[in-house]
This record gives structure tokens, sequence and C-alpha cells, in this order.
């Protein structure tokens, strides 16, 4: 084709207004939210990239498919059309429909994880390590080094360091019960992990024995970045590509709001029986029966479509081209992002943008902040308020101090995404008068929720 604009691959049916606020208004909201912008109502919010989970648009297809739902509390219509499209994609054996993503991280981990054991990953979602810690486990980061590097560009930035990998397996190989792959890898800036990765962890957990399960809430976008990026892949389907990470794996865990195309939902999905039995049991016991697993019947309908919809090719390129668009605009601005943009969000680097602000006073926060000020733009800290306190209740500085801006999937077009480009370049044009913030107070896990801070 002769054009090179690549345009959204749907048009628009429904609408939903967004309100306009002054900055004034986003002042007071902001102070009387703790600082937190998750404590924000989201009608004060313009453009809300807080996350891509959920936050999707569905199809005109998906909501008359949602018509069919079925409620049949047992044997539902609609588990076995969810169960068939699962199973086509994954090829595993066990499929084991949830509420969302955590739910089920916490069956998996709460069935086979015991105190002391290590469970290995590339990166750690932070309700992944929660679900972990929880059991009084811990969760090892394995990613590449070049992965912990934020303005280097590679490929597969989200790829394990397999000689690390080899290393645990050989010396504590004994207290670790299975190993994780993140795809895309979400908490080191939706990087993709390729295909030679995943086969060379296939063959560490071979030697070893031990399961391979993926974090599969975003695998779709992972199968279009190798489609794109790796050598001799680029003539297969993305389907065809997914349809082979699943089959290196022995099971995975999954958010369907994110490459389910759905507003909720999740599954786990396995091949050993045993594991799928004691789940089964958890599973009836705090999200409900195995064939609604917390769902509504009509959920199970949306997701059965959403996974349909999530590997064609025109909207995997829109999605992907999209993200990196965004991108672009901000290292032209001069503002220091994650290279190379991800699938679902694009990072600042806001520890680079802001170096006057130490790790322990949350530079994230404060250009997330920033942003909802000058802009009525919600973004995410992904740093030391998200990872920097332990257990044991002591605070180090995180890896990195990120801003995500995460794109909800088919909900905004260019010219806003044109208008955030625009937002972040106000506050690169402010670093240097932008100040840290100190925590006022904060639960002891999973703090970025509720936590509510103080500026310095
Ligand atoms: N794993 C990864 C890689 C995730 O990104 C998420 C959620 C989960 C697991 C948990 O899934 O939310 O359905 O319970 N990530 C969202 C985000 C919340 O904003 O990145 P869930």
């Amino acid at each position: 084709m002769p054009f090179k604009t690549i345009v959204e691959p749907f048009r628009i049916k429904s609408v939903e207004a967004i309100h306009f606020t002054t900055r004034e208004d986003r002042e007071t909201r902001l102070r009387e939210a703790g600082y937190n912008v998750f404590l924000l109502h989201a009608d004060d919010v313009l453009i809300d990239l807080l996350t891509d989970s959920g936050t999707g648009a569905m199809s005109s297809a998906q909501w008359a498919a949602i018509m069919q739902g079925d409620e049949s509390y047992a044997g539902s219509r609609s588990f076995y059309r969810f169960r068939d499209v699962v199973a086509d994609l994954t090829g595993f054996t066990h499929i084991i429909p949830t509420h969302q993503g955590r739910a089920a991280e916490r069956i998996l981990f709460h069935t086979v994880l015991h105190a002391g054991q290590i469970v290995p990953n590339n990166n750690h979602f932070d309700t992944t390590r929660a679900n972990i810690e929880v059991e009084d486990a811990e969760a090892r980061d394995l990613v590449i080094a070049e992965g912990r590097l934020p303005s280097l560009v590679h490929p597969f930035k989200g790829n394990m360091d397999l000689a690390a990998l080899e290393k645990l397996l050989a010396e504590e190989g004994g207290r670790v019960p299975l190993v994780m792959v993140t795809v895309t890898n979400n908490s080191g800036g939706g990087q993709p992990v390729s295909l030679e990765n995943l086969r060379g962890v296939r063959a560490l957990c071979d030697r070893f024995e031990k399961p391979l399960f993926l974090d599969a809430c975003r695998f779709a976008e992972n199968a279009w970045f190798i489609k794109m990026r790796e050598v001799g892949q680029s003539g297969r389907t993305p389907k065809a590509i997914a349809q082979e990470m699943f089959s290196l794996a022995d099971g995975c865990t999954m958010s369907a709001k994110k490459d389910g195309l759905a507003n909720i939902g999740g599954f786990l999905a396995m091949n050993d029986d045993r594991w799928a039995e004691a789940a089964r049991n958890l599973l009836i016991l705090t999200e409900g029966f195995p064939t609604y697993g917390g769902l509504a019947g009509y959920d199970l309908e949306a997701i059965a479509r959403g996974l349909e919809e999530v590997v064609e090719e025109p909207y995997l390129q829109y999605r992907i081209r999209s993200t990196a668009y965004l991108g672009e605009k901000l290292t032209a601005a001069g503002v220091p992002i994650l290279q190379p943009p991800g699938g679902h969000a694009i990072y600042i680097d806001a520890r680079a943008l802001l170096p006057q602000i130490p790790p322990l006073q949350y530079p994230g926060l404060a250009c997330a902040n920033a942003l909802y000020v000058e802009a009525g733009v919600r973004g995410v800290e992904i740093g030391t308020v998200m990872f920097g306190r332990h257990p044991d209740g002591t605070e180090t500085p995180a890896a990195m101090d990120l801003v995500r801006l995460a794109i909800p999937r088919r909900v905004y077009t260019q010219s806003h995404i044109d208008y955030v480009g625009e937002a972040v370049a106000s506050v690169g044009a402010l670093r240097g008068a932008l100040r840290g913030y100190r925590i006022t107070s904060a639960p002891p896990v999973l703090r970025h929720f509720t936590a509510r801070f103080h500026p310095l």
C-alpha cells in the first residue's frame, strides 16, 4: 500500500464524554487525594493512562456475544465457548476461569507454593510478587542485564537471563516449584520475550524437571513483537506464534483485562491433573464453580470473542504502532523514556528526568503528579513507591523510577495521543521546578494503591 498512516482499524459506534477541569481544580483534587493519583475520582481525569487493564473498548461483536451469555450456574454454554477458544489458543488441558489475573495467581501459588520456596520470573508484576510473598516464599527477578538499563535499545528486553536461571536451578533448584515468564514483561517496560529465549527456558525446565508457567496477560502483543523482530518469524500469523509460545509452557496465568480485550476476567490453565484438581477445589471456595469462576456467563462470552480479535493483524499493527508513536513524540521533546517503546505503554524515566529528586523522595510520583496538574493526564509511578518497601519493613530505591503511560485498547484516538505528547513535553519543560514527596501513611503491602503523601 502506498500510504504511511496506520489508521485506527475500527470506526466509532458509541461515545463517552470526558471531563475538562481547570488547573486549580486539579491542584485541589490531587491534594484531597493525598497526592496519590489512584485516589482521584476518575471523572476528574481527562485522559486516563493509569492502566491498560480492563479499560479497553469492546467491539460490537463482543457486545453482541454478551447478549448470548448463558447464566446457568453449572455447565453454562458460555463456559464451553470460552474453554474452546482458550484451549485452541493455549493447548492446555485444564482451563479454570477466574475473576481476574491475580485470582489465578492466588489460586496457583496457594495450591503449589510452600514457605521458603523461590519462584523465578523475568520480572514479577506487583500482584504476582505479593501473592508469592504472602505464602512466605520469594519472588526472584532474573531478567537479562539489558532489561535493567532504561535507555538501552534491545529487541527482546524482557528475556530471561538463562545463565542466572541455570545457576538458580543448579544451586537452589530444590526450592523452586515452578518457573514463570511474563509476556510482555510489564514491570520491565512492556518489553517482549523472544521465542528463542522461551525455548531456552523450556530446555532448562526440562533439564531440571520444573514446570514452566507464562504470565500471559499481554501474549498477543508479545507475539506481534516476535513477528516484527525475530529472525524467521515475519511470515507467521500472530496466532500461530502465540500458540507456539503457549506450547513451550505447562500452564499460564492470564488477566483477560489486557489481551482478552474484556473489562473483567482471567484464567488459570495447565496440563497437570493434580495441580488442577487442587486449584479447582480452592476456586470453589473463593471464586465460584469451575464453569464460571467468579464471572458472569456474559463475561466468558466477551473474553472468548476478545481472544479471537486480539490476534488479528490490523489490530496488533495499530496497537503497537500507536504506542511507539507516543514514544517518538516524547523522545522528540527531549523527555527520556524507557527504550524501545513497550507494547502497552510508554515509560518515562523519571529518575533521569528529575535528577534533583532522590529515589526515596519518589521522582516517579513527582512526575506523575505534575502531569495530572498540568494537563489532566493520569499515569502511574512504577518505581520506589511500588517496589521500594520490603517484607521486613525496610525501604530501598527500586531498580528504576518510571512513570507508566498505559494505553487502553481501542479507546483513544491519535489526537488524544498528540495531546498527551504535548502534556508530557510541558512537564519536561518544568523539570527543574519539581519537588519530591514524603509518605504520610501507607499499608504494609501493595502500598502504592492507597498510600498518602505530602510534597517536600
Ligand atoms: N500480571 C501482569 C504482568 C499484569 O500486568 C497484571 C495486571 C497482573 C498479572 C494481574 O492481573 O489486574 O487482572 O489481577 N496489571 C495491571 C496493570 C493492573 O495496570 O498493569 P489483574
